[in-house]
């Protein structure tokens, strides 16, 4: 744990998503660069009014370099477009850039283990500075991990989940704050097709209130 700076010396000077992408790639924050593939870094234009945060890269990504391009990924593009969210522009990251893993006992296979609060705290610029670059009307967190990450380590999900929050503070960039679950954990849910309506449920929710700022927008600029 002794090498742990954090990822505040990596940040370029530029603040454009280009450049913290590019600056990103040779992060070595925390101890996490070593044994992964690659950076992962966000995806999605600098013009997304929404942006969507999960918890780490897993092997796939690792293996690609883009956030959500595995299982997780295809559950959460489908649940996106049933909630009438496919035409909104996005940007899809993490909470940590790169991934976390041990591997299995026997053979070669790579299991996914969880970022610490050490390696969370060590990557939180790199969310900040796509949140500046990026300046959403809305924050979605997808799961525990990037609930923490974005509202603190006290935030209970399961208490708060669905419900839109002012950004805090240290999220300036965005306007508001929703929490859902992960798409792993309708995955892995006994009752799927449960776990996934509440998903869409939440997600819902949030294309109501970005319908609403987007009529709020094109009101103030239709103004007599
Ligand atoms: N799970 C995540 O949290 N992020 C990804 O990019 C993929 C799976
Ligand atoms: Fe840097 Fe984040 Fe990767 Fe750690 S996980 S090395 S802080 S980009």
């Amino acid at each position: 744990m002794t090498d742990q700076v954090g990822a505040e010396p990596f940040l370029p000077n530029g603040t454009s998503l280009t450049a913290l992408r590019d600056a990103a790639a040779d992060c070595q924050g925390c101890d996490l660069f070593r044994n992964a593939t690659q950076t992962v870094f966000g995806d999605g234009p600098e013009s997304a009014r929404l942006v969507l945060i999960g918890e780490q890269p897993g092997d796939q990504e690792d293996r690609v370099g883009k956030p959500f391009v595995g299982p997780a990924g295809h559950l959460l593009d489908r649940a996106l477009a049933e909630a009438g969210l496919d035409e909104v522009p996005r940007y899809l990251t993490n909470a940590v850039k790169h991934f976390r893993f041990t591997i299995a006992e026997r053979g070669k296979r790579r299991i996914h283990q969880a970022p610490n609060r050490g390696q969370l705290r060590s990557c939180l610029p790199w969310l900040r500075a796509e949140l500046h670059a990026v300046r959403p009307e809305l924050l979605v967190c997808l799961g525990a991990t990037a609930a923490h990450a974005v509202l603190g380590q006290d935030f209970r999900l399961t208490e708060h989940r669905g419900e839109l929050l002012a950004a805090p503070e240290t999220m300036a960039g965005a306007w508001q704050v929703m929490t859902t679950v992960h798409p792993s954990s309708v995955l892995r849910a006994s009752d799927r097709d449960k776990a996934y309506q509440e998903f869409v449920r939440d997600l819902r929710l949030a294309a109501d209130y970005l319908s609403q700022t987007l009529k709020e927008r094109n009101d103030y600029d239709n103004r007599p």
